[in-house]
C-alpha cells in the first residue's frame, strides 16, 4: 500500500509566529499518526523558519516510541549531516534550500552536485538512514540520483499542482506524463518512488494513481485543512483519496 507521510513543518511556523511552545509539532505528530499516517516528515532548514533542532530530536523519539519512520528533510550541507548522522531517522530527504524562497522551488540538482552530495549520501547511508533526493522527473536527474547513491527519489510535484491552479490542465498533463516515465526509469535503476509537494485533495489521485508510488510526503495543504474540519478528518480523508487511486474500476 502507498504510504502517507505527514510533514508538521507548519504546526512549528505558527507556533514561531508568536514564539512560544504552542501548538506543539511533536504533539500533532502523535496526532497524524493515530490519524493514520504512516510516517512523518520534517525539514530542519538552514535558518529554522520553522523546525527546529528539538522539534527533530523529539520527533525521532516519537517515532521510535511509536514504531513508525522520520523522513528528515536537509539541505546536502555538512553541518546538517551531522545533525542527521547524530539524530538517525529512519529516512534523509535531501533538498535544495534558499534562504529567500518561500518553500522549497524546485528540484535539487543531483547531476551538477554529484561531488556535494555523494559523500553525504554514502555517510548517511552508512549510518543507516535511507537517503532520497527530492528531483524534479527528468531522465538525467534520475540517473544521477542513482548514481549519487540514493535509494530513493522524490519527485517534486510543485509545478504539477501550479499548473492545475492556474487552470493549465495541458501543462499539468504533460507534466504527470513525465512523472509516470520518471517513476518506471527510477524504478528499474532500483530506486523507490515518492512524490511530494503542493499535493491536496483536488490534485493528489492521479499521482497517487502512478502504480510505482511507495510514498506520498504532504504538508501545507493537510495543517490548511486542520484548521478548519480538523487534523485527524484531513489526514483521514487525504488516506481515503490516496488508497482508491488504487482501485482499479471492474
Ligand atoms: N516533500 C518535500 C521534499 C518537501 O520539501 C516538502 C515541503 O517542504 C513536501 C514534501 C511537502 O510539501 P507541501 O507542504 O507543499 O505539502
Amino acid at each position: 500500500m502507498i504510504r502517507l507521510g505527514v510533514n508538521i513543518d507548519h504546526v512549528a511556523t505558527l507556533r514561531n509566529a508568536r514564539g512560544g511552545i504552542h501548538p506543539d509539532p511533536v504533539g500533532a505528530a502523535r496526532l497524524a499518526i493515530e490519524a493514520g499516517a504512516d510516517g512523518i516528515t520534517a525539514h530542519l532548514r538552514e535558518d529554522r523558519r520553522h523546525i527546529n533542532d528539538d522539534d527533530m530530536a523529539r520527533l525521532q523519539a516519537l517515532c521510535l516510541e511509536l514504531g513508525k519512520p522520520l523522513n528528515f528533510e536537509m539541505a546536502a550541507v555538512d553541518d546538517m549531516a551531522e545533525i542527521a548522522l547524530a539524530t538517525k531517522p529512519h529516512a534523509v530527504c535531501l533538498v535544495p534550500e534558499k534562504r529567500e524562497e518561500r518553500t522549497t522551488e524546485g528540484g535539487l540538482d543531483a547531476a551538477g552536485l554529484h561531488n556535494q552530495i555523494t559523500p553525504i549520501a554514502r555517510a548517511l547511508s552508512e549510518n543507516g538512514s535511507r537517503v532520497s533526493l527530492f528531483i524534479e522527473a527528468v531522465p538525467h536527474q534520475i540517473t544521477a540520483s542513482e548514481a549519487c547513491g540514493a535509494q530513493v527519489v522524490e519527485f517534486h510535484t510543485g509545478a504539477y499542482a501550479h499548473a492545475l491552479d492556474a487552470g493549465d490542465a495541458d501543462k499539468a498533463e504533460a507534466l504527470l506524463s513525465a512523472m509516470r516515465k520518471g517513476a518506471k526509469q527510477a524504478d528499474a535503476l532500483g530506486l523507490e518512488v515518492h512524490f511530494g509537494h503542493g499535493l491536496t485533495f483536488d490534485n493528489v489521485t492521479p499521482v497517487a494513481a502512478i502504480s510505482e508510488a511507495k510514498e506520498l510526503n504532504i504538508g501545507h495543504f493537510i495543517i490548511g485543512e486542520a484548521i478548519t474540519m480538523g487534523l485527524k478528518p484531513a489526514i483521514q480523508e487525504m488516506r481515503r483519496l490516496i488508497s482508491e487511486s488504487r482501485i482499479v474500476p471492474k
